[in-house]
């Protein structure tokens, strides 16, 4: 996604340079004498193998930036609230029994749990749109159980059709003639998990309709949502590169090309048939699809993303870089494998992990087939307990991530954001990659380093109290926090007019404030399903006397008596509602 965002005293600006073939960007640092440090003016240098030379420059704030953006490329979807509980996958589930196993694991050890993914190895022999009726023989009646006790299932989706007559996808796409071809008009055959495979040209608006029609078999299987996989697309090889051939033809909406130009894109065309497909099949239902790769206007068509990554610290450090990148570039939904994709994390590194995507949009657990488990209670009872209070702080926060994913999809903002956000003046924080803002009230400082038990934290401006312990501090400056192996610090923002949401499930409502004058915050409820706008509740918070009042401000003006409200950190009987 060639999407640039440049943070500088001057301003922030976005270019989106805006074509979808290869490219490489280049940044050079300013020439000695030009200044020093941050003042040195550096330079960027972009080549493109082709397409128009068109590029698109927002300036202004962050927000204003991100805002700009969505308004040009659609506003980021809304996923439904269930994906943004905690999800549990693996490659290799390889039966119902097993998926029975883990959800009893997490629901006997009082563990929330709110998705559960089956990857290739549910499918008969890799084949995409089939379940192996051996292993899996009642699907629909797992995910109907599932479903009783509030568990999603998700199923992975693979754009690679075995090329074989007799599979009912290469039957159908081959007399819809969607495969794509070289020059010479032969179908392009490359080697995915089912074998011999073909691929379908999303660039094609006929192609989309068909494959969209294919998930009314995941559907009737009963699964809720949708992982697009291996959509780069990729298709194994010895040497060179793990794609279609560059000459393969695509359709490119009718105007024709190569895969040079359709590469980039045909991840965002498959995610774009997959939403357009589950929009008729069931327009009563929040689509949710998530891909592992995409482009530009991703978000917009309600598309999120995913990633493996490595096991190890690094990998744990780049799964933050990658959301709060992805966020930057207008894809504020995505998420890593907890734990790494590959190998046996330590216990410490497993639980480091789980703790900083119980702060993440997309928070799940996966691993490949060989790798070790990932089950929390997998690690001993220490990390059982630790997890146990992740998992239960992501459900308290999930009115607030539901407030997040509206606000995304009102204003373009990320619910990650890097520290800088609000204050891109305040150099100490552009320098602060271990460290982020979730929306505008927490801010989260996850360990991702070994052997760590009290960490520095870079403050922006304002005042910041520590959730565990109530101590406030005064920012702009740095403050050692305790980091220790059960919780990660957290700091809330004592500020006015942020949106923030407390324990508020069932009915109970609840916002979270700090003493102060007047203070307040947005919570969006959740409308369940379906595209019902819904009625933002903007709380205000003031002090009479010892007493706090807290009120929900209507849009007409009126203030009227809001849900029961809960207060943490208050003596009891101060607060009035
Ligand atoms: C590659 C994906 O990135 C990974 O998450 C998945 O488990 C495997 N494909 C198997 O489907």
């Amino acid at each position: 996604m060639p999407v640039q965002v440049v943070v500088a005293d001057a301003a922030t600006h976005l270019v989106f340079h805006d074509t979808s073939w290869d490219g490489t960007v280049t940044l050079r640092e300013g020439e000695e004498g030009a200044g020093s440090g941050h003042d040195r003016a550096g330079t960027c240098e972009l080549r493109m193998d082709g397409g128009p030379l068109r590029c698109w420059v927002m300036v202004g704030t962050p927000a204003r930036v991100l805002r700009a953006w969505a308004a040009l490329t659609g506003a980021p979807a809304l996923p439904p609230a269930w994906a943004l509980g905690h999800h549990h996958a693996r490659w290799g589930f390889g039966s119902e029994q097993e998926v029975r196993r883990i959800v009893s694991g997490y629901q006997e050890r009082g563990l929330p749990l709110d998705v559960v993914h089956l990857d290739i190895d549910h499918y008969d022999e890799h084949q995409v749109f089939t379940v192996d009726q051996d292993a899996f023989p009642k699907l629909p009646q797992l995910a109907e159980d599932l479903r009783r006790d509030g568990i999603r299932l998700v199923s992975i989706v693979d754009p690679a059709v075995k090329a074989v007559p007799g599979n009912a996808v290469y039957d159908s796409g081959t007399a819809e003639d969607a495969f794509v071809r070289d020059a010479s008009g032969r179908l392009v055959r490359g080697v995915v998990w089912p074998g011999e495979a073909v691929f379908p040209d999303f660039t094609h608006a006929r192609v989309r309709k068909w494959w969209g029609g294919l998930y009314e078999e995941r559907l009737g299987q009963g699964f809720s949502g949708f992982w697009h996989d291996m959509n780069e697309p990729t298709s194994f090889a010895a040497f060179g590169e793990s794609t279609l051939p560059r000459s393969a033809r695509h359709a490119l909406e009718g105007r024709g090309g190569d895969h040079r130009e359709a590469h980039n894109v045909y991840g965002l065309c498959m995610a774009r048939a997959g939403y357009e497909g589950l929009l008729e099949l069931a327009p009563r239902e929040r689509p949710f699809v998530f891909s592992r790769s995409g482009w530009a206007w991703h978000a917009a068509l309600r598309r999120h993303l995913v990633r493996d990554v490595t096991t190890g610290w690094p990998g744990l450090r780049a799964s933050l870089s990658l959301v709060m990148g992805l966020g930057l570039c207008g894809v504020p939904y995505s998420g890593p494998d907890v734990g790494g994709f590959d190998g046996s994390p330590s216990p410490e590194l497993y639980m480091r992990w789980f703790q900083l995507a119980a702060y993440l949009p997309l928070f799940r657990t996966h691993a490949s087939l060989r790798a070790g488990r990932r089950e929390p209670w997998e690690f001993g009872p220490v990390v059982l307990e630790h997890a146990r209070v992740a998992l239960v702080e992501r459900r308290r926060l999930l009115p607030y991530f539901v407030t997040l994913a509206h606000l995304a999809r009102l204003t373009g903002a990320p619910y990650v954001r890097p520290l800088w956000w609000s204050a891109p003046e305040d150099r100490a924080l552009r320098d602060c990659e271990d460290a982020f803002l979730l929306g505008d009230c927490l801010l989260v400082a996850p360990v991702l380093d070994p052997g760590v038990d009290r960490r520095a934290v870079q403050l922006p401006r304002g005042r910041w109290y520590d959730t565990a312990t109530g101590r406030a501090y005064e920012g702009p400056g740095q403050i050692l926090l305790d980091a220790p192996m059960s919780r990660l610090p957290v700091l809330a923002r004592s500020a006015p007019s942020s949106p923030c949401a407390g324990r508020r499930r069932a009915g109970t409502g609840g916002v979270g404030t700090r003493p102060g004058t007047h203070r307040g915050g947005l919570v969006v409820p959740d409308t369940g399903d379906g595209e019902d706008e819904p009625e933002i509740e903007r709380y205000v918070t003031r002090w009479e006397g010892r007493k706090l009042v807290v009120e929900l401000e209507r849009e007409d003006g009126m203030i009227a008596s809001p849900r029961p409200v809960r207060i943490r950190g208050l003596d009891k009987g101060s607060a009035q509602m």
